[in-house]
Parts: structure tokens; sequence; C-alpha cells
């Protein structure tokens, strides 16, 4: 699996200089970099041996997640986790825990944690990648917190897709995936669920300074020029880090 590589602590006092001319969105990401979460690691070293690079996508149902993370994957090169997705895949091929999670997902409440982080576990562990975008979760503090537990990690960044209840409505109930839980009385439940569950979470990230607002209504393309300048200022700071322990 993935190690530390160093702390950026050195990092932050020497280059100080460079950083104050990034814009404000840049130091934010920068700060969220810096203050808790390890590096990605020198080149010439394999993926599993790299930290990786933990985004968490959230938004309520119909929010968009699941677009623009097609567009960051394409844009940027994460590897994509839907914790719903990896959820539906479970009852798909009828594992021991197939019918519990139709019954919980047709009735729009969260599955037990242990269940949802151990797939994407799974999913993390078995990936080339070390950059990745999990949407859907957490959707409970009892999620963050499982996965803080089980995977000993946490987001770099967390991204909120911020949408009108009427407009997420009106998506789902349009947007025939033939998904059992998309429909009037499910999705009413679920934007309950969002707003006493996942609420919470979108609080904690906003306090410690790891949450970027994100506002969901617009074309795909107009929602992404918000979301494109957040990944590109990761990957300036990832490079420079990389420049600056070449130099060392
Ligand atoms: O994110 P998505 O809309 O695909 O999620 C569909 C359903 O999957 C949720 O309403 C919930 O029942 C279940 N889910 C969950 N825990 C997660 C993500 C999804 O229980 N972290
Ligand atoms: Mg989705």
């Amino acid at each position: 699996m993935w190690r530390l590589v160093t702390s950026l602590t050195a990092l932050v006092s020497s280059s100080k200089s460079s950083i104050l001319n990034q814009p404000a969105s840049t130091l934010k990401i920068w700060k969220s970099l810096t203050t808790e979460t390890p590096i990605l690691a020198r080149h010439g070293i394999s993926t599993h041996d790299c930290t990786p690079f933990i985004t968490f996508v959230l938004g309520g149902p119909g929010s968009g997640k699941g677009t623009q993370c097609a567009k960051i994957v394409e844009t940027f090169g994460f590897k994509h986790l839907s914790a719903g997705d990896l959820l539906r895949r479970e009852i798909a091929c009828n594992s021991k825990y197939g019918s519990t999670i139709l019954n919980t997902i047709k009735e729009g409440r969260i599955v037990p944690s242990e269940v949802t982080v151990k797939l994407i576990q799974r999913e993390m562990e078995s990936s080339d990648n070390h950059k990745f975008l999990i949407d859907g979760f957490p959707r409970s503090e009892e999620n963050r917190i499982a996965f803080e537990r089980i995977m000993g990690a946490e987001p770099n960044i967390v991204l909120f897709f911020d949408c009108p209840e009427e407009e997420m409505v009106k998506r789902v109930l349009s947007r025939n995936q033939g998904r059992v839980d998309d429909n009037l009385d499910t999705m009413k439940k679920r934007l309950k669920v969002f707003e006493a569950w996942n609420l919470p979470v979108i609080n904690y990230y906003a306090e410690k300074g790891k949450l970027h607002k994100i506002s969901a209504l617009g074309t795909e393309d107009e929602i992404f020029e918000q979301v494109r300048p957040l990944f590109a200022a990761c990957e300036q700071i990832n490079s420079k880090t990389l420049l600056f322990l070449e130099g060392q």
C-alpha cells in the first residue's frame, strides 16, 4: 500500500515567496495539503508507494457529482469511485450484502459504513492510480469516521455541489437510468437523509478549511469551469513539490 514520504513543513517555510504569488484558491488548497496531508512521492517510485491524493465529492441526489467526476477524470486523470455505483454492483452480483443494500437504497437510507468503506478500500488498493475521486461519500459522520479508521487517511480536498432541491428533484425524475431509487417517494426520503446526515459532514469539512463549494446550476461546462482551477492548482503545487524534493 501507500506510504507517507515526508512532511511538508520544511517546504512551506522555504518556499513562502513562491506561494505568496498564488491566487487565493491555490493558497487554500496549499494549506489543506500542507497542514494535514502527506505529499506525493518522488518520481521513480511505483504508484503503490505514493501517498494517495483523495478528493471527496459531495452533494445531494441529482446535483451533478457523477457528471463532473467524469470531466475531472478526463482532464486530470483521476480514478473515479462512486460509492453508490459500488453498492449497486454488489446488488447486481448477488453478494452476501446484496439484498440488504437493495432494501437500504430503496428506502434512501445509508448502508452500514463498514460495508461501503471496504468496497472503496478494495478499489483503491487494486488501482494503479493514486489520485482518487470518491463520489457520494462520506454520506454521514459515521461514514467519515469509519473511513479515517479503516483507511488511516483523510481527504486532501472536498468538493460540494450545491444545488436547490427543486432542481435536484427535476433532474432525478427526468434522468431515466432505471434506478430503483429515482422516484418521487424515495427522492423525498433521500433529500431528508441528505439534510440530516450529509450536511453535518459538509459543515465539518468547511470548518477544517477543506471544502470547496461549487454552484451546481448552469451547463456542465460552466460548472466545470469552477472545478477546473482547483485541480489545476493541485497539479501546480505537486509539480513544485517534486521539483523541490529533487533539488534536495
Ligand atoms: O450517490 P448515489 O445517489 O448513487 O447513492 C445512491 C444510494 O446509495 C443512496 O441513496 C444510499 O442509499 C446509498 N449510499 C450509501 N452510502 C454512501 C453512498 C450511497 O448508503 N456512502
Ligand atoms: Mg452518482
